[in-house]
């Protein structure tokens, strides 16, 4: 088991006993951790010792009340950020006041806990707190081990994350201080718009599984006879209730029984993406039409569309994690820009490769070709 260092910094002594009564027991497991994480509690009375004790031991997570004898905890919170910003820091603050909760998370406060808090939501606390630090751990030993290729892509993810967090948070924000009035239904539009954001960052997770799941290598275990005319098949159908609120009609064209020994769920990959594409940068009453071929050693797949279209210098970064073209006609569609990039990725596992030819207003055409 591994142990993280907590300070409770606080001069009533009935919460330095809470806090320690409540963490004596309490361990965080996580499955995707080897080992649980426990905490030793160190107690201090001022801010003063806090800063002593800083300098002298190793502190993972403070946890500061804000009201202190001598020096505010406002300022530990300063001498924390400048000398060992590497310390999470969470105000326990009494009265939980959206401002100073604000002042403080802008101030470089990881997060606060209102006073007086029950058990539950220190330990929920410290299990989010405890979970971030594993997290920048194993960032920054990517990082040192030089993949920081991926680092980067964390980073954007973790932005990518964050803006509809930091939306949906003001909309809650706004309905719990009622600053819309009492009647609920001057809400719906932010409750509409929150639901929105969610569905977002659902598709962003359901996409980062897909490439985890990528990464883990070819399984040819998985791998079998599969017929792309029937997987073509079901990914229309999937993204057909879609398409009729278009009003883009979609068919498909495939004169032979065309298999390929692959993993059936990386070729619904290619096709979901693709059509999906198709659909959702289409016009209104417009066409998309799947073909499947196979010529030599090589099986390809055709997805046209009569949609938006793209310039030349966006087809060129068109494969890259989170590209997403950003104009007036793709303002209001959602997506994470991972989709092609998946794509790719699948494609490149199978030996194969992927083209685009595009006119802005005419359409595209997107080209899979993997060899048999
Ligand atoms: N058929 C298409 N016609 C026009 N533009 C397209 C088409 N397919 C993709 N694009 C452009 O390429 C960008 C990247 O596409 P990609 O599928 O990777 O991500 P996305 O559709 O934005 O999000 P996701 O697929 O993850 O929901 C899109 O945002 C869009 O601007
Ligand atoms: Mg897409």
């Amino acid at each position: 088991m591994e142990n993280l260092n907590v300070m409770v910094v606080d001069d009533e002594p009935g919460i330095r006993s809470g806090v320690s009564r409540i963490l004596r027991n309490f361990t965080v497991s996580y499955p995707f951790m080897d080992a649980d994480i426990g905490f030793n509690l160190i107690e201090v009375g001022t801010g003063e010792e806090a800063i002593e004790k800083i300098k002298t031991e190793k502190i993972e997570i403070v946890l500061l009340d804000n009201k202190l004898p001598g020096i505010h905890g406002t300022e530990v919170l300063e001498y924390i950020n400048i000398n060992n910003p590497d310390i999470l820091v969470m105000m326990i603050t009494s009265y939980a006041s959206l401002e100073l909760a604000v002042k403080a998370t802008n101030n470089g406060a990881y997060d606060f806990i209102p006073k007086p808090f029950t058990p539950q939501e220190l330990k929920s606390a410290l299990e989010n707190v405890s979970k971030h630090l594993f997290l920048r751990g194993m960032t920054t030993k990517m990082n040192k081990e030089g993949k920081e290729v991926r680092y980067q892509f964390l980073s954007v993810l973790s932005h990518e994350l964050k803006a509809p967090l930091n939306a949906i948070e003001g909309y809650l924000r706004i309905m719990q201080e009622k600053q819309a009035g009492e009647e609920i239904a001057s809400y719906d539009q932010m409750i509409d718009r929150s639901l929105h954001r969610i569905k977002g960052m659902r598709n962003l997770i359901m996409d980062l599984l897909d490439l985890t799941k990528i990464n883990l290598e070819k399984k040819t275990d998985k791998f079998q006879n599969v017929d792309i005319g029937e997987i073509a098949q079901l990914a229309i159908e999937s993204i057909n209730p879609y398409a009729i609120q278009k009003d883009v009609k979609i068919t498909l064209i495939n004169d032979k029984n065309i298999t390929l020994n692959a993993d059936p769920s990386d070729l619904e990959i290619v096709f979901n993406n693709l059509i999906s594409n198709a659909v959702k940068y289409n016009v209104d009453g417009g066409k998309v039409k799947v073909t499947l071929k196979s010529e030599n050693k090589n099986i390809k797949i055709v997805v046209e569309d009569s949609g938006i279209g793209l310039s030349k210098e966006e087809t060129d970064d068109l494969f890259k994690e989170f590209f997403r073209v950003k104009n007036e006609q793709t303002k209001h569609i959602t997506g994470s820009g991972l989709g092609l990039s998946i794509v790719k990725r699948v494609v490149d596992l199978y030996n194969g490769d992927v083209k685009i030819e595009s006119k802005v207003g005419v359409g595209s055409t997107f080209v899979v070709t993997l060899p048999i």
